[in-house]
């Protein structure tokens, strides 16, 4: 039988994978890998995929011994590409923490936080304020009854206080029969739902949009109001003054200069209006001017008795403040329309 040569290469000559396993360990970049790995292992002319696929043309016992050499070759030259490559990445990672760093101080640019605009903000202020007095929060609707927007204000149809309100009725076919239906034009009629179904004592304030044919710098068709309700056996008029002076200088400031006088209000006995200074457009004259922003008084006994509640026994005050208004000597607004416009380089400003 012919003897099988040992070693398929002369070892005088170099076989061409110790070259590429010297190679592999000396291997300076990942893309040098990369092509050696080839030249061992491609599909159509890696030394070694040649290799293998030349085993099939060996004798079976040749075959045997050279199929274990080359397979022990190639887990030999996978371990050393696997090495390097871990040595090559990780000294590109090395050198990449020291040329990329991060400066965590960096401080990035601050994301845009929306907020409240400066109405509702200004109503949980309200709520906040009269809450610490003891004052609870009612709400109510914004379609009223003409008798709670009025008759049971004490305002009958014929009296002329109706004609102080600039009223949008509601057309009668679109709402039920049996009354007439208006946007409602003051928060007021909070006062009676209240009573109707609350004995005093009682303290309630009532937020909430309310509605007038106006339309001018100082008025808007729409606009807010809270209402503001206490009742008791000995509650007087001095202590409805305590109550808004504490009001008045927690929600706009403690030094705002404001002025009580009297008023008529078909719903209070005897009423006074107060207005505050307001520096709006007369701010650079220094001069300034008077703005109306509340309406308060003792709630007339007729109302009282309108809710089955006995005047004899109990009485109280009420008020009912502009929202708008207010807002507006806070912050020295000279039009109160600039509230609805939705203009951001205004909105931004508070
Ligand atoms: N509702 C009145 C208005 O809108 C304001 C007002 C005046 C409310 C006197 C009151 C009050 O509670 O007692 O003009």
């Amino acid at each position: 039988m012919e003897e099988l040569p040992k070693e398929r290469y002369p070892t005088s000559m170099p076989s061409p994978f110790d070259t590429l396993k010297a190679d592999i360990a000396s291997a300076k970049t990942l893309a040098d890998l990369d092509k050696l790995e080839q030249d061992l292992f491609g599909r159509k002319h890696g030394h070694l995929t040649l290799a293998l696929k030349e085993l099939g043309t060996l004798q079976p016992e040749e075959r045997t011994i050279k199929g274990k050499e080359l397979n022990a070759l190639k887990q030999e030259c996978t371990a050393l590409l696997d090495t390097r490559r871990k040595q090559l990445q990780g000294a590109a990672l090395g050198s990449l923490a020291e040329s990329d760093t991060i400066d965590v101080t960096l401080t990035l640019p601050q994301r845009e936080r929306g907020h409240l605009h400066l109405i509702p903000e200004f109503i949980r202020n309200v709520e906040d304020v009269f809450g610490r007095m003891g004052f609870e929060v009612a709400q109510g609707p914004e379609v009223e009854t003409e008798d709670y927007n009025f008759n049971l204000l004490n305002i009958p149809d014929t009296h002329p206080a109706r004609d102080a309100q600039d009223t949008f009725w509601i057309s009668e076919d679109s709402m039920p029969p049996g009354g007439r239906y208006v946007l409602r034009t003051q928060t007021s009629p909070m006062q009676i739902r209240y009573m109707q179904k609350h004995q005093p004592p009682l303290r309630i304030i009532c937020p909430g949009k309310t509605y007038r044919k106006d339309a001018d710098a100082t008025h808007s068709p729409m606009f807010h109001q809270f209402e503001g309700l206490m009742i008791g056996e000995d509650v007087s008029l001095a202590n409805m003054k305590a109550v808004m002076i504490t009001a008045i200088r927690e929600l706009i400031s403690p030094k705002a200069e404001f002025r009580f006088r009297t008023g008529f209000f078909p719903f209070v006995e005897p009423g006074l209006e107060v207005d505050m200074l307001w520096q709006g457009d007369e701010a650079q004259s220094r001069e300034g001017k008077w703005l109306e922003v509340v309406g308060c008084g003792m709630v007339h006994p007729n109302v009282l008795k309108n809710c089955s509640i006995d005047p004899k026994k109990f009485q109280g005050f009420a008020f009912g403040f502009g929202v708008e208004r207010m807002i507006m000597i806070k912050h020295q607004i000279p039009d109160l329309r600039s509230f609805y416009v939705g203009d951001l380089r205004f909105l931004k400003q508070f």
